[in-house]
């Protein structure tokens, strides 16, 4: 069993102000919180990163920050994209990358994917890898297939010193943000096989979660039956 990871990926919600305040919150709840067993994660938007690490380091909260995007360049001419070191300075450890939404709405292909994973396990940080199937691809009874294609787009050839950077999360798009969760069998069917995949390309050990519609209520049931070492959690994080 890996060590539990639970990621909050606020996506584009909560200005800095907002972010503030709920960091603070989350800070109180989880004082004296036995967490030495789980790794815990908010993933805030660009703008907010700076007054949320401001405030785990100062009220010493026990969570990481993270970004969830960054450029595969380290400067220069590239508008509106923010680098790795950049995020790097301000204490992100974590970035997702190749989130669906991203995949979908903004044209990041695999390729785009593969770069982007390298940039930032090059530098030290740890990447989150969001792969992940459309319902029709689910319907079509592709979806084996397409994660595994997704799986070696971006990992293929990944240097061995890098492997213990990489977090796997298995987010079906059908899934995410639309109430609609995978039931437990199809959770660990899918993150069965990719724990195969991820084997053979030499990441043994990788920590796999599940992202798409997880609450408090359905969790529980997710890690014990589904078999994952944790969430990418959006709506519920909020
Ligand atoms: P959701 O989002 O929990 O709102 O479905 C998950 C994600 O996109 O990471």
């Amino acid at each position: 069993m890996n060590r539990p990871l639970v990621i909050g990926n606020w996506k584009m919600n909560l200005d800095y102000v907002e972010a503030v305040h709920l960091i603070q919150q989350l800070g109180v709840v989880l004082k004296n919180k036995p967490l030495e067993h789980v790794d815990l994660v908010v993933v805030p938007p660009f703008v907010d990163i700076r007054s949320v690490t401001s405030v785990v380091e100062s009220e010493r909260v026990a969570l990481e920050v993270g970004a969830q995007h960054a450029s595969v360049h380290d400067a220069g001419a590239h508008t509106g994209e923010v680098s790795v070191s950049m995020l790097q300075r301000l204490n992100v450890t974590w970035v997702l990358v190749g989130h669906s939404e991203r995949r979908a709405m903004y044209a990041m292909t695999d390729e785009v994917v593969a770069q982007t994973l390298r940039t930032v396990v090059r530098q030290g940080l740890r990447a989150v890898l969001c792969v992940g199937e459309e319902l029709s691809v689910r319907e079509a009874q592709n979806d084996r297939d397409f994660v595994t294609a997704q799986l070696h787009a971006a990992l293929e050839g990944l240097d061995e010193k890098w492997r213990p950077l990489v977090t796997i999360a298995y987010e079906p798009v059908w899934a995410i943000g639309t109430g609609l969760t995978a039931s437990t069998e199809q959770v660990r069917e899918m993150t069965e096989h990719i724990r195969t995949v991820a084997a053979s390309l030499s990441l043994g050990d990788v920590r796999v979660l599940y992202g798409g519609s997880v609450n408090a209520e359905n969790a529980a049931a997710l890690v014990n039956e589904g078999h994952v070492d944790g969430f990418l959690v959006g709506g519920a994080s909020l």
